[in-house]
């Protein structure tokens, strides 16, 4: 696909129902003891895989215009592996929840997933109780769980992960007593956010008790996904004519690191509209901005994971230098995304060096156009985009990559650019 550079950048979107959220509410909702409701669900690949997977163990879902229906009858055991294509939130919160069932699974993914570590999960999910086997010992897919029998335990994890923390608490929330859960720095807390009300956990710092416990038939309702808006943040604050409005993103402080940070560059953010339900949300307007280099921390890093590749752009486009470290998970994403961010960059003409925990970028500089071929990474793909339309325009290998969890990402651009 060629994106070409645009003279302007000018309107409003909405942006999709939050990824994060939808796979958190289609487990929980498959753990209920009654039929529940989950409106405006974010439908894309990765999403469609939870779906597939709690279907596959007995789950009733069916759409309704808008709305998910969830309800469990009788708990099944697959009668063939799972296929959790390029989704790892399906495959480790997965783990989690198939670690509860008396039931024998197995997982396997597409190639990027069956290399991404597993270990993470299916070590403390063993110290629960849940038995795996799998390729490596159980830490890349694929992986069969036999689960059923879960315990408690205590547990401190040596990645900031709320996919491994989802896994443990999903699994520790059907065990035989109170288990516990610490991770170095905070990750997103969606599930601390729905459990709370449940009185299922209690959180002091970032160490996490589990109280086994049910969860009651429920309605929610999925905000606009940060990670998605991030895009079009991007292109407000780094082309040189923009004004674009983004209605409905969900706000939650775990997931918008990389607006704190933006603001520090000195970009042009108004948030408005502030609506606190079970997750805050509102809209966000942005122009374009003179940015300043900045220094990313470790302890920044967990609250704007899936942002590291926009903010090596956005350092691109700022004066002086923007240095990331602490960002060596960044390398077991879709892709290495700290290698794709440099290679990207550096074709494009930026001055910029590798390090093993994340970059450094020289900025301020003008971009030339090239072709980029994201590597089945949704997310890179979707930044090679926003980089083409604010310099010379790119042309990108294998787009529809970003129907993973942006499906109409390429509309949604076009509708903003001239
Ligand atoms: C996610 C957590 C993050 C993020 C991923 C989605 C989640 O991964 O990168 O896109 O829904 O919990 P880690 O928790 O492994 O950092």
């Amino acid at each position: 696909m060629k994106i070409e550079n645009a003279k302007m950048v000018r309107g409003e979107i909405t942006v999709p129902p939050d990824k994060s959220i939808t796979h958190r509410m289609i487990f929980f909702a498959s753990l209920s003891s009654g039929k529940c409701e989950i409106e405006n669900p974010l439908i894309a690949d990765d999403t469609m895989k939870t779906i597939d997977l709690v279907k596959s163990t007995g789950v009733n879902v069916s759409f309704e215009g808008n709305r998910l229906n969830v309800e469990v009858k009788n708990v099944r055991e697959p009668t063939s592996p799972i296929f959790c294509g390029n989704s790892g939130t399906t495959t480790r919160i997965g783990l989690g929840f198939l670690s509860r069932l008396p039931i024998f699974s197995v997982l396997y993914g597409d190639e990027s997933l069956s290399k991404r570590p597993m270990d993470r999960v299916t070590e403390p999910l063993s110290k629960l109780g849940a038995i795996f086997d799998g390729r490596n010992y159980a830490s890349n897919l694929p992986i069969s769980v036999r689960g059923g029998k879960i315990g408690h335990a205590d547990y401190i994890s040596k990645v900031s992960s709320a996919q491994v923390k989802t896994a443990f608490i999903v699994a520790a929330l059907n065990g035989d007593g109170i288990s516990t859960y610490r991770e170095p720095f905070e990750s997103r807390d969606h599930t601390e956010n729905f459990l709370k009300s449940l009185n299922a956990i209690e959180k002091t710092g970032n160490t996490i008790k589990v109280k086994p416990s049910k969860i009651p038939p429920f309605k929610s309702t999925v905000v606009g996904d940060f990670s998605s808006a991030a895009f079009f943040v991007t292109l407000g604050v780094c082309h040189q004519n923009a004004r674009v409005k983004i209605k409905g993103v969900g706000l939650n402080k775990t997931r918008t690191g990389f607006l704190s940070v933006l603001k520090k560059m000195g970009a042009q953010i108004d948030v408005s509209n502030v609506t606190q339900d079970f997750e805050p949300y509102g809209d966000l307007t942005v122009e374009s901005s003179a940015l300043e280099g900045i220094e990313i921390s470790p302890e920044e890093i967990p609250l704007l994971i899936d942002e590291i590749p926009l903010i090596g752009l956005v350092g691109a486009f700022a004066k002086g230098k923007t240095i990331v470290r602490g960002a060596a998970e960044l390398r077991t994403k879709e892709s290495d995304r700290i290698n794709a961010v440099v290679s990207i960059l550096s074709s494009m003409g930026v001055n910029i060096e590798e390090y093993p925990d994340g970059f450094k970028i020289e900025g301020d500089q003008k971009l030339k156009s090239c072709i980029i071929d994201p590597s089945g990474d949704h997310r890179i793909a979707m930044m090679a985009a926003i980089a083409g339309v604010c310099a010379d325009g790119v042309e990108i290998k294998n787009p529809e990559i970003v129907s993973i969890s942006y499906p109409s990402f390429f509309e949604d651009l076009k509708r903003v650019i001239s």
